[in-house]
């Protein structure tokens, strides 16, 4: 798969936004990146970090990070993401709320794989209020179907991590449907869904994701 590299010349990252989010010359972007398993949102979210000088802040990550530690969070979280299903609202809450708490994230973050409920939607929104704060843009993948269950199977074989299995791939696609997509809906009525197409070349998503981007912070 072709590397991508990030053009220096043409995506230089910002450095200030312009007036409307409230902090100078400060540089900020308060971001979600959203999809199904294997849409990319992980592999994105790190040229867009980059990009926007944010951390990108993975609860899929963070899980496995502790499930990996033998951590009590690692050993509650397991038993939902081996089986593809979702951890509890309040444990995932807590730990985002924990996270963007962190000084790296006081001047902008963005959020991959949160938030995936109703429940966590509201939680998030309470958290970016207390803050005094909005969010720019919610970042949607659209990849077809047979894409990602090529991307995640190849993946398998790669990786091997526990969840790429034909079953619980299955089985995370359906939570997706039921669980998650309803939320791009609650976005989109915010006026703040960037649906971006997902298909083709890493390095081609990563161009068009930023082209929209951009204009949501020259807005
Ligand atoms: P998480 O880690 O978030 O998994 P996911 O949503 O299933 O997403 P993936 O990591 O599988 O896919 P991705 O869209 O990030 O794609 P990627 O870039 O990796 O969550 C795992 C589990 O944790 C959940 O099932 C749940 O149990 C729990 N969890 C997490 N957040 C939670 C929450 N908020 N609430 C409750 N539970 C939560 O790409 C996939 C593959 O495709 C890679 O091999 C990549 O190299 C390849 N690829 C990427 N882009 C391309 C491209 N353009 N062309 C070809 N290949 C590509």
């Amino acid at each position: 798969m072709q590397q991508h590299r990030p053009d220096e010349q043409r995506h230089r990252p910002r450095t200030t936004f312009g007036p409307g989010h409230g902090e100078g010359d400060t540089p900020t972007m308060r971001l979600i990146i959203m999809g199904p398993p294997g849409a990319g949102k992980g592999t994105q979210a790190k040229f867009i970090a980059e990009h926007f000088g944010i951390p990108a802040i993975s609860t899929g990550d963070i899980f496995r990070r502790n499930v990996s530690e033998g951590t009590e969070l690692g050993v509650e979280a397991k038993r939902y993401m081996d089986a593809g299903e979702y951890v509890p609202d309040e444990v995932t809450n807590l730990m985002v709320r924990n996270r963007i708490d962190e000084p790296d994230a006081e001047h902008g973050f963005l959020l991959d794989g949160y938030p995936r409920t109703v429940a966590q939607v509201e939680e998030l929104d309470g958290m970016i209020r207390f803050t005094g704060h909005q969010l720019d843009a919610v970042v949607c993948l659209t990849v077809d179907q047979d894409e990602i269950v090529q991307r995640l199977l190849q993946r398998a074989q790669i990786e091997g991590r526990a969840d790429d299995t034909e079953d619980v791939i299955r089985r995370r696609q359906e939570v997706y449907v039921e669980q998650t997509e309803p939320l791009v809906e609650v976005y989109r009525k915010r006026g703040i869904v960037v649906e971006v197409d997902g298909m083709g070349e890493v390095s081609e998503v990563t161009e068009r994701i930023f082209a929209a981007l951009d204009v949501v912070s020259e807005s």
